[in-house]
């Protein structure tokens, strides 16, 4: 961020790499049917998988495996799970209500929330992370992942070396990014879910079923990599977004309370369940503000999204880019150009998304990256998250712990983590 605001849009970040900060080439490089393909930088996130949604780099094989899995992931089928959701909402809440009067640590219940949805969503099986007031270690193998791939991405023929050298010298790098506990543990999973069968419609169920009617185009391993990538790719991003929302919510009071005027009207107009459903919180415009504009200012993912010029080269922002130069947008700049946010870009003013014409906005928001290769799992955080931001606030009062204290960030390169701890009080609803 800081080298664009004092370079302009385009920055050289290493030999063959530039980072762009213009909203037309964001359709350009990542629009549909352009022919900008994932960089090298990916290779190591897939490893040997040969179904691998996000870090796979031929774009025609991409195509069919998006195909294949879509309709897991429509809104339409993720409407069939929102009643796990309503439940790992109650086990929240339970756990909430346990620690009042108490600090709670909002970083930690909102992660544990977000990997048991992505179980029950996935497998039909929460993963009792919340029931058991932590996790089983898979936080801190997603953190590692996070880590090495991002810097060894940079230089993947050091991580290949490595990688054919490894059986010889052992893990010299200390990588582990070919998240082999994590393929592991959806391993064990899937072979679990096959065991038990399940009326509900999850994620694996139905790749289940797309594997027995096209065999030759998705085996057991594809489904296998698929729910690797629902837990790494899924939870942790949630999860950071989720705290985004609470902790702006909380230091910006004046949109606290716009928050909790419009789920107390709805309340009262009887337009507003416990559990607050899918369907209602699709209709509050000010809720769904808020939450575009915290992951505006805090998108999950933190790294440049690198893809390959292709031949012929091409023209950006006035400056040519040979074939095979890199290229890529980062959220995090595109989400502060002034020229679309205004002066005040750096503020957390969810009134801005309730404009008549915020076109430029809705083309710059890049948190689930754009085009053929954006985000297939953003319906199911927008579920979970839709619903569980306004049940709390229904119910509580919540504040931050400490007023003042600002939240403590730590990056790990591909994700940018947060802490901050609230206190509960409940709230008191005259009846209806
Ligand atoms: C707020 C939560 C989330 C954020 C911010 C997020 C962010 C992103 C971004 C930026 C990309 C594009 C990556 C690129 O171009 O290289 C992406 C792709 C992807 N995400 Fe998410 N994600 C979230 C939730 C999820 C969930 C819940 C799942 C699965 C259950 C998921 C699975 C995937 C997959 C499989 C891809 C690759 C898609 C493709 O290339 O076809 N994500 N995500």
């Amino acid at each position: 961020m800081s080298l664009h605001s004092k370079y302009g849009p385009l920055v050289r970040i290493a030999p063959n790499e530039v980072s762009i900060a213009d909203l037309p080439a964001i359709k350009q490089i990542y629009g549909s049917g352009s022919r900008f393909r994932k960089s090298d930088w990916y290779s190591v996130w897939q490893g040997h998988r040969k179904f691998d949604l996000f870090a796979g780099r031929d774009e025609k094989v991409h195509g069919q495996q998006r195909k294949l899995v879509a309709r897991a992931y429509a809104m339409e089928t993720l409407k069939d799970l929102e009643p796990y959701v309503d439940d790992a909402i109650e086990v929240f809440m339970r756990k909430m209500r346990e620690q009042i009067p108490g600090r709670i640590d909002m970083s930690k219940w909102a992660q544990l929330f977000a990997f048991d949805v992505i179980g029950e969503v996935t497998f039909s099986k929460s993963f009792g992370f919340m029931e058991n007031s932590k996790d089983d270690g898979t936080f801190a193998a997603i953190g590692r992942a996070a880590r090495s791939g991002s810097w060894l991405g940079q230089v993947s023929w050091l991580f290949w070396l490595h990688d054919a050298l490894m059986p010889y010298i052992g893990n010299h790098l200390g990588v582990n990014n070919r998240h082999g506990g994590l393929r592991n543990f959806a391993l064990r999973e899937t072979a679990s879910r096959k065991e038990r069968p399940s009326a509900k419609k999850d994620i694996v169920g139905r790749l289940f079923q797309t594997s027995a009617e096209k065999p030759g185009e998705m085996d057991y391993n594809d489904v296998v990599s698929m729910a690797t990538s629902n837990i790494t790719a899924g939870s942790d991003t949630t999860g950071i977004s989720m705290r985004a929302i609470i902790y702006f919510l909380l230091k910006n009071p004046e949109a606290k309370r716009r928050l909790i005027e419009e789920i107390d009207q709805r309340r009262r107009k009887g337009e507003l369940s416990d559990p607050v459903s899918w369907n209602e919180a699709n209709k509050m415009k000010y809720l769904q503000a808020c939450m575009h504009e915290a992951l505006r200012l805090h998108p999950a993912v933190g790294v440049n999204l690198p893809r390959v010029v292709p031949p012929g080269g091409t023209e950006i922002h006035g400056h040519y880019f040979p074939a095979g130069s890199i290229v890529g947008v980062n959220a995090w700049v595109v989400h502060r150009n002034k020229e679309v946010y205004g002066e005040d870009a750096e503020e957390f003013r969810p009134e801005r998304r309730l404009k008549e014409d915020i076109g430029d906005m809705q083309r710059s928001f890049f948190s689930f990256g754009a085009g053929s290769r954006s985000c297939i799992g953003r319906n199911i955080s927008w579920l979970e998250m839709s619903k569980l931001i306004p049940t709390l606030f229904l119910r509580y009062d919540v504040a931050l712990a400490d007023p003042y204290a600002e939240w403590s960030e730590h990056c790990q390169f591909f994700v940018h983590q947060t802490n901050f701890d609230v206190k509960l009080t409940p709230r008191k609803h005259p009846a209806t």
